[in-house]
């Protein structure tokens, strides 16, 4: 329910052109705060323009940007209750055919954006003892092959924002961190789309290697996201993580983030790896000609 007080206060969301940060942005704004929604063109801040929620031209690897954002911040009234740091992508591959550009620029959104975000808005956060709410995964806990960028930047997402919750504590600002399993978003069509490019660019040798493998991930990754919930069923997990008052340090989001993540916890490595292989081996590619009779 909208309260007068709520509407006072400003929330961020980045990446709120599509999914998770769309609808986070909406929701929040239907709980009557005033979203800011980082959006990267004109034709996506026009589409999420709404009451109460504004879009600001954000890419937040570009300083410009991030230095704007602060400034519209710094110049409103109201208090800056909470940054969404969502904007996330997702670059897969296996660790050896993985370009180092590609890796790079895997990290510069997903992990060192979200820190120039923050360091910007935090003076403001300070101000009003706000909140940081940071979208990892549970790739931010268990690393499928091929998801070693996007796990890495997720894993390394996690540490810092058990850093900045435990520098922020005695400050009065709180630091949560959201892990999704499956959602139906963007994200899969474009890091599909972006695997199957790079595996036209393999090399013969590559491709030998990790070929199958590739193909496998391209399966499973779209049954994530068929059997994955709305972004909307994930805005609300967010957006309660933004307006709890004593909000947990950690939630998942779905049944398959929650059983994977805890049983990362449990499970020696050697037995995870063998659940991660079992549930990898049905999404390779049957054999075909010579190798099917041969496995016959
Ligand atoms: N969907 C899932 O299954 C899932 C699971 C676990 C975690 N997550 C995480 O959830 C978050 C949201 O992803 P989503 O699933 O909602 O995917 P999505 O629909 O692809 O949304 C990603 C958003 O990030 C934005 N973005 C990408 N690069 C950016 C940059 N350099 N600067 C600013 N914004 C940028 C995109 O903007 P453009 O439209 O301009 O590209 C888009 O708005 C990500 O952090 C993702 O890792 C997703």
């Amino acid at each position: 329910m909208t309260t007068s007080s709520e509407t006072q206060k400003l929330v961020v969301v980045t990446g709120a052109s599509t999914g998770m940060g769309a609808a986070t942005a909406r929701e929040l704004a239907g709980r009557g705060f005033h979203v800011l929604a980082g959006v990267r063109r004109d034709k996506d801040a026009d589409a999420v323009r709404a009451e109460h929620v504004e879009p600001v031209l954000l890419d937040i690897t570009e300083p410009e940007r991030i230095a704007a954002l602060a400034a519209r911040v710094g110049g409103d009234h109201r208090a800056l209750h909470a940054l969404v740091n969502n904007a996330g992508i997702s670059v897969n591959a296996p660790v050896e055919a993985l370009p180092l550009p590609e890796w790079r620029r895997q990290f510069e959104v997903n992990l060192f954006g979200h820190i120039a975000v923050t360091q910007a808005l935090l003076p403001a956060l300070l101000d009003s003892r706000g909140r940081v709410v940071n979208i990892s995964s549970v790739g931010g806990k268990v690393a499928l092959p091929a998801y070693g960028a996007y796990a890495g930047s997720k894993f390394a997402l996690e540490a810092v924002s058990d850093s900045l919750r435990r520098e922020l504590a005695p400050l009065g600002v709180k630091v949560v961190v959201i892990e999704p399993g499956g959602v139906r978003t963007e994200i899969t069509g474009n890091a599909v789309a972006a695997v199957e490019e790079l595996a036209g660019r393999m090399s013969a040798e590559l491709n030998e290697r990790y070929g199958k493998l590739l193909q496998a991930v391209v399966g499973q990754a779209r049954s994530f996201d068929t059997g994955g919930l709305s972004a909307d069923t994930a805005a609300k997990v967010i957006a309660d993580a933004v307006t709890h008052r004593k909000p947990r340090t950690r939630y998942t989001v779905g049944r398959d983030g929650a059983v994977l993540t805890r049983l990362a916890r449990l499970l020696p490595d050697r037995a995870l790896d063998r659940l991660l292989a079992a549930g990898l081996r049905r999404h390779y590619p049957a054999p075909t000609g010579a190798a099917a009779s041969a496995s016959a």
